[in-house]
């Protein structure tokens, strides 16, 4: 049980390396100044790069547990440092639309929601925004991204993939 539990988060592991590396590679990782952006720097960057913290959004619960995670898995910060960090990134790095850097974003309709919620915390929405699929094409690849681990659950597949057909379409 132990060996195939390791094996797993290997695989997420270097999966989420590669994207984060892949990132690196397209754009510099620019942090907002504020109280927590030493921290973040000293604190969260010795396992992977930054791009993958600063390409998530999420609300400050989700930060605070996010951070908690991080936090069992060796990221060495006090009580004190752990408020400080969540709020910094709750106020610079909040649900997508609220935060100056998540501007230009995504089209309003049924799915922006799940769009936000499920797809933004591996890669940026450019990644979608980009694509030109037909409904086929959209349902295979977000069953994909649901083996990677994208929390989209069969009730919002639906809007989802309606939303991602509708915006992103085939190329006309
Ligand atoms: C000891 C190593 C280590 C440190 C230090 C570390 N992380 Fe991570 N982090 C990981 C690993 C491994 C993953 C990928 C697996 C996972 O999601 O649990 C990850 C994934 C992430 C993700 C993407 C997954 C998600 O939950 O959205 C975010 C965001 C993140 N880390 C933020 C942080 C922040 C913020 C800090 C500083 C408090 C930090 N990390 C420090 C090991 C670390
Ligand atoms: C757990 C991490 C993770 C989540 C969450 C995630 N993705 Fe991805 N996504 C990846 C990785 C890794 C790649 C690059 C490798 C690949 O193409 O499979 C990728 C690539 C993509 C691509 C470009 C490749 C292609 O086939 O066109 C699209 C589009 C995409 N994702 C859409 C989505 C959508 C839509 C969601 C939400 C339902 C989502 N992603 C959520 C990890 C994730």
């Amino acid at each position: 049980m132990k060996w195939t539990i390791g094996r797993g988060f290997l695989w997420i592991w270097t999966t989420i390396a590669m994207t984060a590396m892949a990132f690196a590679a397209v754009q510099e990782v620019k942090l907002p100044e504020g109280a927590g952006k030493k921290l973040l720097e000293d604190k969260c960057t010795a396992c992977h790069d930054l791009s993958l913290v600063t390409e998530k959004r999420a609300s400050r619960d989700a930060w605070a547990e996010t951070v908690q995670m991080m936090k069992l898995s060796g990221a060495d910060l006090n009580d004190a440092e752990t408020t400080t960090l969540v709020d910094y990134l709750a106020a610079n790095l909040g649900p997508a639309g609220s935060a100056p850097a998540a501007a230009g974003g995504l089209p309003a309709g049924d799915g922006k929601n799940i769009v936000e919620g499920a797809c933004t915390s591996c890669h940026g929405v450019d990644y979608i925004t980009d694509a030109h699929y037909s409904k086929d094409q959209w349902t295979e690849v977000v069953e994909r991204m649901k083996l990677s681990g994208a929390a989209v659950q069969d009730s919002e597949m639906p809007a989802l993939v309606d939303y991602l057909t509708k915006n992103f379409g085939p190329r006309q």
